[in-house]
């Protein structure tokens, strides 16, 4: 697969890894056009990949050019590739709030995928939930999800109105579960736990956690209830918790990020 990234910024460079990772593409087939020398410089010796300036140059004959920039970059990006890709080519933007309507209209193609990653894709542990236009072949489809899929799980949607979803949960949800994790070490180092063995306990605990939902296929209130004898230690916490109306403020937080890309896009 021949691919141009846009932009080798972090998640451009994730994204770059996982498909060499993966033996998608072979170095020489990646082609990736920064404005910034230090980070071509720095992707030609780490990966081997091909690097230039010209975001023109770098589209030629490519059959996935993925727009990786920030959002304030999108618009002159846009106006450079204006026109410039071929019938058989895909933009695929991850760009965060960046509409189809707007990323046809701006660079005039009508073959469009948009996919909302997350930052553990940078170790292979990301969630992608993406979608396309109609102009997309199934075959192209293929590539896409396969692109994604090497940094993590993959959902397809043919709605673009999940992506907005799909933002204000898995895009911006690794920022809660940090601050969950954060207030959980200083709980700890408060109550007279040493920050290095805080620090340990919380990670592995969330982290079992999480693979406990994964793999044992239990509902999470399940797992919930078998931690909790009656009183005993942890139905104490979660009365506080639930004093704190931590629910109701979970789900005012994931709408105000919800609204927020709405406004955005
Ligand atoms: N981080 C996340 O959690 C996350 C999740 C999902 C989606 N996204 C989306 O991913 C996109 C990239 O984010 P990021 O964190 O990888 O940003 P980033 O690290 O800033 O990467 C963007 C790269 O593009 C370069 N660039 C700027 N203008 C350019 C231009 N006109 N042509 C070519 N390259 C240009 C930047 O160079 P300079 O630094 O020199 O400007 C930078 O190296 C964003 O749109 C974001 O919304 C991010």
């Amino acid at each position: 697969m021949k691919i141009a990234f846009i932009g080798g910024g972090n998640m451009g460079e994730a994204m770059l890894a996982a498909v060499l990772e993966d033996g998608l593409a072979k170095p020489e087939a990646i082609w990736v056009s920064d404005v910034s020398q230090a980070r071509r410089r720095a992707l030609v010796q780490k990966y081997g990949v091909a690097a230039m300036a010209g975001n023109r140059e770098a589209i030629s004959d490519k059959e996935i050019v993925v727009l990786a920039v920030k959002p304030q970059n999108l618009v002159e990006v846009m106006a450079e590739l204006s026109g410039r890709l071929k019938p058989g080519q895909v933009a695929l933007s991850i760009v965060a709030g960046a509409r189809i309507e707007t990323l046809s209209k701006g660079l005039k193609h009508g073959a469009i995928a948009r996919a909302m990653p997350n930052t553990p894709a940078q170790i292979g542990e990301g969630m992608s939930v993406w979608t396309a236009t109609p102009e997309v072949t199934e075959e192209q489809k293929g590539l896409v999800g396969a692109i994604l899929g090497a940094m993590g799980a993959e959902i397809y949607v043919d709605d673009e109105k999940y992506l907005d979803m799909a933002t204000a949960v898995s895009g911006s949800g690794p920022a809660y579960f940090f601050l969950m994790v954060e207030s959980l070490i200083e709980a700890a180092v408060e109550l007279g736990l040493p920050r290095d063995m805080a620090r340990k306990l919380v990670v592995q605990t969330m982290l079992g956690s999480g693979r406990l939902v994964q793999q044992s296929g239990e509902e999470p209130a399940e797992l919930r209830r078998k931690v909790t004898s009656p009183g005993g230690t942890t139905a104490r916490a979660l009365e506080q918790f639930e004093e704190g109306q931590f629910t109701g403020l979970v789900k005012r937080a994931v709408k105000a990020a919800y609204d927020r890309a709405r406004e955005l896009g």
